[in-house]
């Protein structure tokens, strides 16, 4: 019988990769002027390097708490944030060039210097940091992917909250939101059988309230406009 084998690598977490092939827009209307200007000269400045372990002196020159938000849309809520916390790293995961360019204005226009983006998936983010790297992670308004047989498309599935619950500190924030009944659903399903994560609400206003630190996104704010509860969910990782 083979020895026992203290070194092993680690089991490969639960189904990382179920949602491997990215779905929903690259690029929306050709970019020009300052936004394209932006893509060209700022982004390379700013953006997280293609290969490598990730961690904060890494990308931000110094140790210091680190956060990421996955699917950032135009980056409104990444960059209110990143002015609200100065000492934090903010690093941003979006495959759609449009949205990029949107926090490339924001960053500009705030002179933020803690915000790294990703332009891509997020999964490719979340795996190339440590364990316990992040203080907060945040999934506003993941595309619903409304029908049964697209449920693996959903970011919120047990591979990827894995992923996150592994690169979550201990006492670290997961704070999602939606808009759509279907996903309010899988997300809870999905969060409650973990165990990592333990849901912060008490009350029904702790999913309602819009707290001074979580303004709502443009989807949110657009869905509200539809006359659409948004919903918010804040787990910590325990
Ligand atoms: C419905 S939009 C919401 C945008 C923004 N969070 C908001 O609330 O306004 C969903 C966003 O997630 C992005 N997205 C989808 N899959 C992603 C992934 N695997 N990693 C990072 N972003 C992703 C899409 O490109 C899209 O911009």
């Amino acid at each position: 019988m083979a020895p026992p084998m203290p070194h092993a690598p680690p089991a490969p977490l639960q189904d990382p990769l179920s949602i491997r092939r990215l779905y929903g827009r690259r690029q929306g209307h050709p970019l020009r002027g300052p936004a394209a200007r932006r893509v060209d000269e700022l982004l390379p400045r700013v953006a997280i390097p293609p290969e490598g372990p990730l961690d904060a002196v890494r990308l931000f020159g110094r140790a210091c708490p680190l956060a990421l938000e996955i699917g950032f849309g135009k980056g409104e809520h990444l960059a209110f944030q990143a002015r609200r916390n100065p000492q934090t790293g903010f690093l941003g995961a979006e495959p759609f060039l449009n949205g990029v360019a949107g926090l490339l204005a924001e960053i500009e226009a705030h002179g933020l210097a803690n915000i790294r983006i990703w332009h891509g998936d997020a999964l490719d983010v979340l795996e190339r940091l440590p364990d316990a790297a992040l203080s907060a992670v945040y999934l506003l308004h993941p595309d619903p992917w409304p029908k049964a047989r697209h449920a693996k498309r959903r970011f919120v599935n047990p591979g990827p909250v894995g992923l996150v619950a592994a690169r979550l500190a201990p006492g670290g924030e997961f704070r999602m939101a939606t808009d759509h009944p279907v996903q309010l659903r899988h997300m809870l399903t999905v969060m409650h059988a973990h165990p990592a994560f333990e849901w912060l609400a008490e009350t029904p206003a702790d999913w309602q309230a819009i707290p001074d630190d979580w303004p709502d996104t443009r989807f949110g704010a657009k869905a509200r406009a539809l006359g659409h509860e948004v919903w918010r969910l804040a787990y910590r990782r325990r």
